[in-house]
């Protein structure tokens, strides 16, 4: 393990260069890793696993988009591909990647098939942590932990594929065996982690209940919301409101401080946009400071969880996710999104035609072209 200075404070964490790859997959030899759960995380991570060289097998219920797709992805029914039961019972490493609702339905069955010496992994530090509100209590005999991913199983699988790695935390809630931390980081690397940082269970899911709340998702949103909003109120057109909240920042400014920092970004802007950006950061970090510590509080206080497991356990919880992303969806904001977007030079259709004037009707035909191309794949 590498003590590495983040800022001036010194933290474990688990490089490739330290623990490549081949120790993984000795660590790994003998066991039956079984993904459970087939939704976002568990592609990704069953699928860099499998072509990381790891004995891995699927674990997901019949008669869902879910296993089809694990068929399609190629896990074979009988062979790598199994009803959650029958995985449950096959694996020696049970990587419980349900969605956290359905962790709590599933875990008296979960539970009967922690025999002793085997390790229960998680991606999220949700179930353990509230086991007050989930029930999720394993038995003293098994190793427990979590290596959780900081982004989507999306993006864990196309980084793998761009041969990048996504930083992940991991942590250990018990150590049966004696071998949960050779096991836990093999798992960490195998899922194709570009590093690992050390965290706890506690930590790990109040920061992240915070971060998706916050400046992730939650808090995003919201100061979008707040200035198209002024901008609009003043006379500003939907065009000019959107690309100076939201358009300007993904394309051009959020790129350079990923690459570089914050710093950065505002020394490649003009000196102008840098004497006001320096103005005003502290006063918005100061009013949203008490907001923060009111979410960070609400997410200590079990009140976060409580909400997620009550409204993500009602059988229509998706149709009523659906309908709120759809007042997202339909807001002017995202609508005049989505027609920015489309004008975006590489989102044009690539044809090799002799310039002309467009004409109303070749003007609509372009864009029903793009709705079509730019509709969801299934
Ligand atoms: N999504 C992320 O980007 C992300 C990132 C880091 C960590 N995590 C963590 O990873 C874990 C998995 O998250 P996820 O987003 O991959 O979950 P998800 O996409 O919501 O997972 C859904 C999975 O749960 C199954 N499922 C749902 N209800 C079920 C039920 N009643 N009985 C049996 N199976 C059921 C689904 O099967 P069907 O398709 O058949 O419904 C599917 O296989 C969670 O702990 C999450 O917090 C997620």
């Amino acid at each position: 393990m590498a003590k590495l200075n983040f800022g001036g404070v010194e933290e474990n964490v688990v490089t490739r260069e330290e623990f490549p790859l081949a120790k993984a997959q000795d660590v790994l030899k003998n066991e039956i890793v079984a993904v459970i759960g087939y939704g976002v995380q568990g592609p990704g991570q069953a699928l860099n696993q499998r072509e990381n060289g790891i004995n891995v097998i699927v674990g997901q219920r019949k008669n869902s988009k879910s296993w089809d797709k694990a068929v399609r992805d190629g896990f074979i029914p009988g062979v790598s591909l199994f009803e959650i039961e029958e995985a449950l019972q096959k694996g020696t490493i049970i990587c419980y990647l349900l969605s956290d609702a359905a962790q709590i339905k599933l875990w008296p069955t979960v539970e009967k098939y922690l025999s002793p010496g085997k390790a229960l992994y998680f991606s999220h530090g949700f179930g353990i942590t509230f086991n007050h509100q989930t029930g999720i209590v394993p038995p003293k005999d098994v190793d427990v932990f979590l290596v959780a991913p900081k982004g989507s199983g999306t993006s864990l699988r196309r980084m793998f594929l761009q041969g990048r790695g996504l930083n992940s935390s991991y942590a250990i809630f018990q150590d049966a065996t004696g071998r949960a931390f050779e096991r836990v980081v093999s798992l960490g690397i195998a899922i194709g982690s570009g590093y690992l940082f050390e965290t706890n269970f506690k930590k790990e899911v109040y920061s992240d209940l915070t971060g998706e709340r916050g400046t992730l998702m939650g808090a995003i949103q919201g100061i979008f919301a707040a200035q198209y909003e002024v901008l609009r109120s003043k006379g500003h057109t939907p065009s000019e409101a959107f690309n100076e909240t939201v358009e300007e920042l993904t394309q051009s400014l959020m790129p350079l401080v990923a690459e570089n920092g914050m710093d950065w970004m505002y020394a490649n802007c003009s000196t102008t946009a840098q004497r006001g950006a320096l103005d005003w950061w502290k006063r918005f970090r100061d009013v949203t400071l008490p907001v923060f510590n009111e979410l960070y509080d609400s997410v200590a206080a079990g009140k976060e969880s409580q909400r997620s497991i009550d409204s993500n356990s009602q059988p229509d919880y998706r149709e009523k996710l659906e309908e709120e992303l759809q007042e997202l969806r339909e807001s002017e904001m995202w609508q005049a999104g989505k027609t920015v977007r489309d004008l975006r030079p590489e989102n044009q259709p690539k044809t090799v035609a002799t310039p002309a004037t467009p004409t109303a009707s070749s003007t609509k035909e372009m864009f029903r072209k793009q709705t079509l191309k730019n509709a969801p794949a299934e």
